[in-house]
């Protein structure tokens, strides 16, 4: 299974994403999260990405290019990939194109999260994130369990992330429609989109997006 899920910030890719990881055993690939983890880790990549994401900004085509190149080379990705957040400009998609042109592995489908921008300031507002495993959560609609515990054994240590205030969502949300939904015409000309409403409970999104991938993958 190589796929790529398409959609705005807050629209569910990253929670989908993890979930669908655990059914098939087929490996999130978030550029966001590589990205967040050379921020924390202090890399130089992860000095120059900083400003950039905590402006809302995108990292440039090249970076991501080389990033996604990189980890698509690693072992756990020859059995497929899910790719979240990338690509997310026409250089991008061209590039990854040619990559997995050259690995001789095609995408299979790319599914497009469908949702009302003020659902998505809601999800926003109450995301947390675990610091330790990368667990997405929100405050409201998916709160970690009582007496839910990280894969270290502790419980769960939540953070709400820079980018998500209020300013900040308006800034991505901007950038995500004049830079990333051409990416929905691209890829509708390829015969590879496939559209599903992210709006509803996380198991009824998950029973659409598995519906959605039985039509192609
Ligand atoms: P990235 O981390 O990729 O952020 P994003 O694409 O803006 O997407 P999000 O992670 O905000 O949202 P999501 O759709 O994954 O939603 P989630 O599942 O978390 O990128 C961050 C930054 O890195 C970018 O701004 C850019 O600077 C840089 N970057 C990354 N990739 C790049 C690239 N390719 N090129 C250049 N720059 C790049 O859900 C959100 C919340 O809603 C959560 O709290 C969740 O629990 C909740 N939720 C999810 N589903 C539901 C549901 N069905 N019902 C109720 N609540 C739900």
């Amino acid at each position: 299974m190589r796929l790529v899920l398409l959609g705005a910030p807050g629209s569910g890719k990253g929670t989908q994403a993890q979930r669908l990881e655990a059914r098939r055993g087929v490996p999130q690939v978030s550029t966001g999260d590589l990205l967040r983890e050379a921020v924390a880790a202090g890399t130089e990549l992860g000095r120059a990405a900083k400003a950039v994401m905590d402006a809302g900004q995108l990292v440039d085509d090249a970076t991501m290019l080389g990033i996604i190149r990189e980890r698509l080379a690693r072992p756990d990705a020859k059995r497929g990939f899910i790719l979240d957040g990338f690509p997310r400009t026409l250089v991008q998609a061209e590039g990854l194109a040619r990559l997995l042109d050259d690995i001789g592995q095609p995408l299979d489908a790319v599914v497009l999260f469908e949702i009302d921008p003020l659902v998505l300031e809601r999800r926003l507002a109450g995301r947390r994130t675990c610091r330790r495993c990368g667990r997405v959560f929100h405050l409201e609609s998916n709160p970690p369990r009582a007496g839910e515990f990280c894969t270290d054994g502790k419980p769960h240590e939540l953070y709400q992330r820079p980018d998500d205030t209020e300013e900040t969502v308006r800034r991505r949300l901007a950038v995500y429609c004049e830079r990333t939904q051409p990416l929905v015409d691209h890829y509708a000309e390829q015969g590879l989109l496939r559209r599903i409403d992210a709006d509803g409970s996380l198991d009824d999104v998950g029973a659409r997006l598995d519906a959605a991938l039985r039509e192609g993958v």
